[in-house]
């Protein structure tokens, strides 16, 4: 029966069916109240049940409200009745890539750099976050209304149609095309790895027009899979060619990381230039960020953030629950705001270390007076003068933690804190 024009809750009117898989449907849906689009994915819970996922799902919901990305599908909200789970997500007006390729065949390459970035940008986010996709294909890859990627169901691998319950690797449409050898195999996979591949598939696919590894037999589509056996279209350039083969590599050990992928000449594109990502991760230590300061010194910098569509900052401002990590948005630029965390970190005799990505460590080893106590600190660049702050506890003690947050670093960044937002710390 179907759940077209029914109240949820109170609070959404289903629309029209917007896809389907194994276990759940997915529906078109408003805000009774404000009149607000979302999706809600409506899931059986007899079904999942049967197939032993309860518990993994009820795991799964709560890593995945830890992931914010303008490039991967926000959880919005979770609810239950005795038989079903309803996910209310954002709706992403332009629908899944899959239909795209299966009206208009291969896109051109630049449109296929664009998405690709925005694709490596969640996949690396969410990595950092210690969430896994396992199911990257091109119907979770959704668009927004401006063509941005939106990817759906990250985290939620309980529900990979890989898993059901024959045992066997199935599709919708009875292809296992994207997924990695070692699953077949079995051999114990890491996500990183698996993700990898599967997003190998998926830059092949946007740029032939079909999978790279296809056969009506299925096990001799298993076995072209683990050999990594597929040819490509004349018109991959050598470039390309050498990406997808790093990326398809049927051994996950020498298979490429996102950051080789990202240092790779293809994805820079051939005149240098990226595809767009809304925020760029990480400030590069003792330099001054310059190409980000020509594309986007022109605009507001504030408004980047209230108009950017996928970048809900608001939602930075809740406390959030499960890692006590917290966010600061700072209208500085970054050398003022590490020399500030800089001179935090000596009061409480805390070594800063500078990694990769932005990333500050501070350290105070055990056997310093007041005991061990690491903490990370990232910085987001979101203009030249705006940053997004995050601090989490590493190792140590909570409570230590909390009073170097709130005793010594809060203090020293409440002058540079972004003024319409106030007091905004937590
Ligand atoms: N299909 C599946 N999930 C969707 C979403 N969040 N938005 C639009 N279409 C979808």
């Amino acid at each position: 029966m179907g759940l077209k024009g029914a109240i949820l809750m109170q609070k959404y009117e289903l629309g029209r069916l917007l896809g389907q898989g194994t276990f759940a449907k997915v529906y078109h849906a408003r805000c009774v109240e404000t009149g607000q689009s979302v999706a809600i994915k409506v899931i059986d819970k007899g079904k999942i049940r049967k197939a032993d996922l309860l518990d993994q799902i009820e795991r799964e919901i709560s890593v995945m409200r830890l992931v914010r990305h303008p490039n991967v599908v926000r959880l919005y909200e979770v609810m239950a009745t005795k038989t079903k789970i309803y996910f209310v997500m954002e709706y992403a007006k332009g629908g899944e890539l899959f239909n795209k390729v299966v009206a208009q065949g291969k896109f051109p390459e630049d449109v296929v750099r664009k998405l690709f970035v925005q694709l490596m940008d969640a996949v690396e986010f969410c990595h950092s976050r210690g969430v896994y996709h396992r199911d990257l294909k091109l119907e979770n890859i959704l668009l927004d209304g401006d063509g941005n990627v939106k990817v759906s169901d990250f985290g939620l691998s309980a529900l990979t149609e890989s898993r059901r319950s024959d045992g066997l690797l199935h599709t919708s449409c009875g292809t296992p095309g994207y997924v990695a050898p070692e699953i077949i195999e079995r051999n114990g996979y890491d996500g990183v790895g698996a993700d990898i591949w599967s997003c190998g598939v998926v830059l092949y696919v946007l740029l032939a027009g079909y999978l790279p590894f296809h056969d009506r037999n299925l096990m001799e589509m298993y076995r072209k899979i683990i050999k990594g056996e597929y040819k490509f279209p004349s018109w991959f350039s050598p470039k390309l060619r050498r990406l997808v083969s790093r990326m398809l590599d049927p051994n996950p050990n020498s298979r490429i990381s996102i950051a080789e992928i990202k240092a790779g000449c293809w994805f820079k594109g051939g005149n240098g230039i990226k595809g767009e990502s809304v925020v760029s991760r990480g400030v590069a230590w003792g330099e001054s960020n310059e190409k980000e300061a020509r594309s986007l010194s022109n605009l507001n910098a504030f408004d980047i953030i209230s108009l950017s569509d996928g970048l809900d900052l608001s939602k930075l401002f809740e406390e959030s629950g499960l890692d006590k990590e917290c966010r600061f948005i700072l209208c500085k630029p970054a050398s003022l705001i590490i020399s500030r965390l800089e001179k935090a970190a000596k009061i409480v005799e805390m070594k800063v270390s500078k990694k990769d990505g932005g990333l500050l460590k501070f350290e105070r080893s055990k056997e310093s007076r007041d005991g061990a106590v690491s903490i990370e600190v990232e910085i987001f660049v979101i203009t030249p003068v705006l940053h997004l702050v995050e601090v989490k506890r590493g190792y140590g003690d909570v409570v230590k933690y909390k009073k170097i947050l709130n005793d010594v670093i809060r203090p020293r960044l409440v002058d540079i804190v972004r003024p319409s937002y106030g007091e905004v710390l937590y």
